[in-house]
């Protein structure tokens, strides 16, 4: 037997005013992309801007239902946005943000395990990693290099 210890890295940026512009910007758009949750049910409000090779940024945010487990992340909102608009044009970064009406969030929102599955499926389409950057409402920023990071052990199309 052996002790097999996983870990990851991430920067932390006390406020989104030190990130790169380009980052900055993108945290802007999801928290612009906000304005497009339907979230009557939890009023959780997520969401996610996804910038592409071309430049180009796709939005998502989360779209709920009365049938509770069809509720849709604001991340694979996104996805699904980015790739049906750009087919065949890889994802560079997706940024994330979030804002519940009944308390601040000031901790970095980080995606459910579903959403950082489908981020890692789409990295494997395009070889190429992901960054996350993630914000609460205010308060730090987290940026990760790729969804693998925060997927230890994750499934992939290796084991089929
Ligand atoms: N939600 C997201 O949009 N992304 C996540 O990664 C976590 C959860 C949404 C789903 C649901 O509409 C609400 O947040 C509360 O779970």
């Amino acid at each position: 037997m052996k002790e097999i210890s996983l870990s990851t890295k991430l920067k932390e940026y006390e406020t989104a005013d030190e990130l790169p512009k380009e980052y900055r910007l993108l945290l802007d758009q999801a928290r612009d992309a906000i304005q497009e949750s339907y979230a009557p049910y939890s009023r959780f409000h997520v969401g996610a801007a996804i910038l592409l090779e071309n430049g180009a940024i796709a939005l998502g945010a989360n779209q709920e239902n009365a049938a509770y487990p069809m509720c849709l992340c604001a991340e694979r909102v996104a996805l699904s946005n980015a790739i049906m608009q750009h087919p065949g044009v890889g994802a560079m970064a997706m940024a994330i943000t979030v804002h519940n009406p009944a308390k601040m969030i000031n901790i970095p929102a980080a995606p459910c395990g579903s959403c950082r599955q489908a981020i890692c499926e789409q990295e494997g389409r395009q070889e190429n990693p992901i960054a996350l950057i993630l914000q609460g409402e205010e308060g730090p920023v987290y940026v990760i290099e790729s969804g693998k990071d925060i997927l230890p052990l994750g499934f992939h199309k290796g084991y089929l």
